[in-house]
């Protein structure tokens, strides 16, 4: 078990910079936390490192579930399970289309659907500590 304690944004950022070479030839990233938990945040940080040309693109997928950043050396999909209800809704989202490509996933709320997270995901945990601290945990 890996532990890194966060008191900045860009604490966050750099962290999930030092996370990405893991992630820099594809995979499953599932993130845990609840709202602010900072799960958008460290995405923003893992796209400056994977994909800088895609670093304005990035944003809370909430409503749109799934945002795209295409890179030239990685595709990333970076979703968000919150308003999803079932399956058949992650379904409709091509989620299982995806995977079939060399390509990087990434989900927010992965609590939601624990089913569908592979054996092979780096699963990170995301903990409030006050109001500016985070503690991330890779299991
Ligand atoms: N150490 C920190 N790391 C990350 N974010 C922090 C930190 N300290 C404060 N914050 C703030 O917490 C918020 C994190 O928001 P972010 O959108 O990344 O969370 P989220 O987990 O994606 O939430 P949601 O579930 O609503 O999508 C931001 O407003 C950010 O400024
Ligand atoms: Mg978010």
């Amino acid at each position: 078990m890996e532990e890194f304690v966060s008191f900045s944004v860009a604490d966050t950022e750099k962290f999930a910079e030092t996370l990405a070479e893991r992630l820099k030839n594809g995979g499953y990233l599932a993130l845990f936390g609840g709202m602010g938990a900072g799960k958008t945040t460290f995405v923003r940080g893992l796209v400056k490192a994977l994909c800088p040309e895609c670093l304005e693109l990035v944003h809370s997928p909430t409503f749109a579930i799934v945002n795209e950043y295409r890179g030239s050396s990685i595709d990333i999909f970076h979703f968000d399970l919150y308003r999803l209800t079932d399956e058949d809704d992650l379904y409709s989202t091509g989620f299982y289309d995806y995977g079939e490509q060399k390509s990087l996933i990434i989900t927010e709320w992965s609590e939601l659907f624990e089913d569908i997270i592979p054996e092979n995901a780096i699963r990170l945990k995301i903990e409030h500590i006050g109001e500016n601290g985070r503690r991330f945990t890779v299991c």
